[in-house]
């Protein structure tokens, strides 16, 4: 299908930044970039977002268009806009959004012109910003969203003006306390309400022509309750709704931050529910569908004419099953259709997933009446479809549900004139929500027995700190209104969608060439040169396919924990110590986030884009506080994702969701979290993460002029928020900068630079100044191996290269030396400190650090020398197994792979130090 031609972009001004470019200066060739689907062409293509790199100096923001046409040379519509501008102003990434598509290209190719945008009005789609609701018609489906009150969708419509969806609302049940299992007397105390969403606001983004983004935000507030008691309101949510031109479906990002207590807070359900209007049309006429295992259905009547002791006809038999209207019922055999009256009426389905291996399926006539089971299976869809022949109908789907367990779908009333769907994010057939603890604290009052427990299940226990209060979790809900009831293969190609939403993404050559996500990868054509490179390719593969397999097996999901893996193995027990302390969820410990992102940007991968894109959807929601004391602040490696008395900014660095914020076109919610960081450097006044270790500990108050700052772990955080502020001219990129600027040139004036491990930072202006035990600048030498772990090479490359010419010199030098004398040794050091770094670990990981020092200086030997360290030291070596064992029998739980020589840790370094050593000193193996 041809969509409207040639639509114009309009994109944001770009800000003047240093010295911009003049439009000579810009050398103006047209340039085009190819996209393709990254798990090749789609069954459907209901609008898709993409993002897209470029050179630095080559296109301005408002002297650039964007067009877009088919691989076959057919010219589609395309909205686009800037995610990020290089120093000079010139454009680094932008965002792209493409309609609805009957007709499917294997991919697009997308022109940069010179031209100023032309402002266009919407082609296809019709929005109309009212004072009490917003209401967008794409052409093929029609949505109304109020801007205040408890319902977030009050209406959709198909593009013929059938109405199939209604009263669109949040629901969300909880419980002051949870009875022990079996202990039913325990219930007496319990207070249980029922909540439902209220809106604070509801915008519009601007400047919508193929894609209207409508951002909804509120709380959610009680309804009911037993016995009669309040709460405040609570449970935070934002909630995106997508809609693109020519698409009849939405796609709805729901975001909700844990505001509760542990031990008060219970939630029992948290749930998306439409209304679905049925009145008129007849109970045989009524079909359910709900998605079962691999593309299976249940496809059913409310009222069935099948298998019946009399049967009304085959052609009414046929019609009800495929969902198409029956015929009139004056052509059934009047044995059936004398006797409707005495067959049942199903009003109510629900199914459960309580668990990533099996669901349960009922069924009943109506409240008060017993469930009839109907056979379940292993892993559901996740969606689900009410509607009727005539009246048309509402398909809703929950992406990974069986993934996000305990989920659930309702069907309710279908047998009234109103019935309903509910999506269960989280079910009420399961427990309650408990995020409690999960020890007392076993005696642990003082920092001493907290340290000393630390040594043996290394966890980092405090009281009070192990809280959920303000972690969150994001999840993709889908809603397609149909005119009549779809056939079950149309909703299998959409339950496919649902779970796998197609992407589009430029080649990782290109990717490469434009330098616009660091220089510190490089795709394996240009650096497998060598056997040993070769081999060095076959372990990056084998670690990435380990671990997306340990996901399946060991059942690494569920609603707060889908997205993460584990840290240490336990080779006695044969499993993850998902029970020991600090050695379960591994919450980015040492930046496995960007080995696995760098790799997807190499190798282009689609099996390594999924595993990496749950992982930032978790690592960046559940693993970090949103809101309270320690806001902005993550959490370190342990038993529950929260539980660590470790709270740094190390975990939630947004360096770890860079690549994914880009590649897709600026998600908006990730894009949201890297922006709320800019306060996250106040929360070192509330929190002091070396409270533990300091000497001075009785007497430490925190003075926000003079923050205690590691200058690896702490600030490569804080550089990160900064640059990516500054890169996306974020509301406060000048501040960004400013603060930037203010430690750069802070740790150049430092005696020994970053070896001096930890200095004064001030939290108003960035200013640093010498740490308390050398106010004098003589010379402080610390180092210690996680430093540099937590994506310090990482951007300190990007600011280096992001600045160029304007990088502070001397915070050249200090960084170069750093990455040169960490593995140079003991004399070496003390040559050039004054003292040695002591014994130091981590010597695989840190010879990213040498490669760069020697691709910097074209130090032949130095190169030699990160190889070394690379091949020889600690971390994996050469002759580790690389390989995996199958175990099974009594040993195991079930039949699992495992290579007991694996840790998280050693992953990430190897990962990494590959990638970045083949990219920067490749030639020298
Ligand atoms: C633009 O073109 C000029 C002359 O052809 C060249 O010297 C310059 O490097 C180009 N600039 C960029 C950013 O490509
Ligand atoms: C483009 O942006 C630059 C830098 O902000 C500004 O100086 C210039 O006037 C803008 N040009 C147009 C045509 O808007
Ligand atoms: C509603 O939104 C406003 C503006 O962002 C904010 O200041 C206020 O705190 C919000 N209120 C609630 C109850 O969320
Ligand atoms: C403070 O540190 C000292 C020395 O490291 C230690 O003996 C003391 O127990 C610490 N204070 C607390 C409250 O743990
Ligand atoms: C590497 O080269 C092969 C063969 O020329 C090609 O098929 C593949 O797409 C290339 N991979 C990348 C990442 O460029
Ligand atoms: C960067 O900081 C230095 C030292 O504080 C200062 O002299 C300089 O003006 C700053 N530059 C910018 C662009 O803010
Ligand atoms: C240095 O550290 C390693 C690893 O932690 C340890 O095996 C070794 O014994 C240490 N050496 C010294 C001299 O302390």
């Amino acid at each position: 299908m041809r969509l409207n031609r040639l639509t114009y972009s309009t994109l944001f001004l770009p800000c003047v930044i240093g010295r911009t470019l003049s439009t000579r200066e810009i050398n103006s060739s047209s340039e085009t970039v190819e996209v393709k689907w990254l798990e090749g062409t789609p069954a459907l293509a209901l609008g898709t977002t993409f993002g897209l790199p470029w050179p630095k100096g080559k296109h301005l923001g408002n002297q650039t268009t964007f067009l877009a046409s088919t691989d076959s040379g057919e010219d589609v519509s395309l909205q686009s806009w800037v995610t990020s501008y290089w120093a000079d102003g010139s454009v680094k990434w932008t965002g792209h959004a493409l309609g609805s598509s009957e007709s499917i290209p294997d991919g697009y190719e997308i022109r940069a012109v010179k031209g100023a945008p032309q402002r266009l009005k919407r082609q296809s789609m019709n929005v109309v910003n009212a004072d009490d609701e917003i209401i967008v018609d794409t052409g093929k489906l029609k949505a109304s969203f109020p801007k205040s009150g408890n319902v977030l969708v009050s209406s959709l419509s198909t593009s013929s003006g059938k109405v199939v969806g209604q009263n669109g609302k949040l629901v969300l049940q909880s419980q002051s306390g949870a009875a022990d299992t079996g202990d039913s007397s325990a219930k007496a105390g319990i207070d249980y309400y029922q909540l439902e969403s209220q809106i604070n606001m509801t915008t519009i983004d601007a400047g919508a022509s193929v894609r209207t983004l409508i951002t909804i935000r509120g709380d959610h507030r009680i309804v009911s309750s037993k016995p009669t008691a309040t709460h405040d309101p609570w449970v935070p949510f934002t909630v995106r709704f997508y809609l693109y031109a020519n698409s009849d479906m939405i796609r709805i990002v729901h975001t909700l931050i844990f505001d509760g207590e542990a031990d008060k807070d219970f939630i029992t359900g948290i749930g998306l529910r439409f209304d679905v209007p049925l009145e008129g049309e007849e109970l045989y006429d009524r079909h359910v569908r709900i998605a079962g295992v691999d593309g299976g259905f249940l496809s059913e009547a409310i009222q069935g004419t099948t298998g019946l002791r009399r049967d009304p006809g085959k052609a009414v038999r046929a019609a009800q099953f495929e969902g198409k209207k029956t015929p009139d019922i004056t052509t059934w055999d009047t044995r059936v259709s004398g006797r409707l009256q005495w067959i049942p009426t199903w009003n109510d389905y629900t199914l459960t997933q309580l668990s990533p291996d099996g669901f349960t399926l009922k069924k009943r006539t109506k409240a008060g009446q017993s469930w009839v089971k109907i056979p379940g299976g292993t892993r559901a869809g996740g969606l689900a479809y009410l509607g009727g022949a005539t009246t048309g109908g509402l398909a809703i789907g929950h992406r990974d549900f069986w993934k996000q367990y305990p989920t659930g779908i309702d069907i309710s009333n279908a047998a009234t004139d109103l019935g309903q769907i509910t999506i269960w994010l989280y079910s009420p057939a399961g427990e309650p929500m408990d995020l409690r603890p999960f020890h007392d604290g076993l005696g642990q009052d003082t920092y001493a027995k907290q340290l000393d427990a630390l040594e043996i299940t290394y966890e980092d226990y405090e009281e009070g700190y192990n809280t959920p209060h303000g972690i969150s979790k994001t999840s993709e809900i889908f809603i397609r209104p149909f005119d009549s009831t779809p056939s079950s293969d149309e909703l299998a190609a959409l339950t496919k969608v649902v779970n796998e939403p197609p992407v589009l993404v430029p080649d990782a050559a290109y990717i490469k060439q434009t330098e616009a996500m660091g220089t510190y990868w490089d795709v394996p054509n240009n650096t497998t040169t060598t056997q040993a490179a070769q081999t060095i390719e076959t372990h990056l593969n084998f670690l990435n396919k380990f671990y997306q397999g340990q996901i399946e097996q060991r059942r690494w999901y569920g609603f707060w924990d889908y997205g993460d893996f584990m840290h240490t193995y336990d080779t006695d027990r044969h499993v993850w110590r998902y029970d020991v302390g600090g050695y379960a969820w591994d919450n980015s410990e040492l930046s496995p986030n960007l080995f696995f992102w760098n790799y997807f940007l190499r190798t282009g991968r689609a099996d390594v884009y999924r595993f990496a894109e749950a992982h930032a959807r978790h690592t960046s929601e559940v693993d970090v506080y949103h809101l309270g004391p320690y806001n902005g602040f993550g959490t370190r490696h342990g038993v529950q994702h929260w539980a660590d008395s470790a709270k740094q900014i190390r975990v939630s660095t947004p360096l770890y969701r860079q690549v994914f914020y880009y590649v897709t076109g600026g998600d908006e919610r990730i894009g949201e979290l890297l922006h709320d960081l800019m306060d996250a450097d106040k929360t070192f006044l509330t929190v002091d993460p070396r409270r533990k270790v300091r000497q001075d500990n009785g007497t430490y108050v925190p003075d926000p002029t003079a923050i205690d700052l590691d200058l690896g772990i702490d600030f490569s955080g804080l550089a990160a928020v900064w640059l990516i502020e500054w890169e996306r001219r974020g509301p406060r990129w000048q501040e960004a900068r400013s603060k930037l600027n203010a430690t750069m040139h802070g740790i150049a004036s430092l005696k020994n630079g970053f070896a001096t491990g930890v200095a004064l930072y001030n939290i108003y202006n960035g200013e640093i100044k010498p740490p308390a035990t050398d106010p004098e600048n003589r010379g402080h030498v610390e180092v210690s191996h996680l430093s540099a772990s937590f994506g310090l090479p990482e951007i300190v490359a990007q600011i280096t290269q992001y600045m160029g010419d304007d990088l502070p010199a001397a915070f050249d030098q200090a960084w170069l030396d750093y990455c040169y004398y960490y593995g140079a040794g003991a004399a070496e050091q003390r040559a050039r400190y004054g003292s040695s770094f002591g014994n130091l670990s981590l010597k695989q990981g840190h010879s990213r650090l040498t490669a760069y020092a020697a691709k910097r200086s074209g130090n032949v030997t130095l190169a030699t020398r990160a190889w070394n360290e690379f091949l020889n030291t600690d971390g994996f070596a050469p002759t580790a197994p690389w390989a995996s064992v199958t175990l099974s029998g009594s040993r195991v739980l079930a039949p699992v792979d495992e290579a007991a020589w694996i840790s998280t840790n050693d992953v990430a370094l190897y990962g990494l130090a590959a990638i970045e050593n083949l990219a920067q000193v490749g030639s020298a193996l």
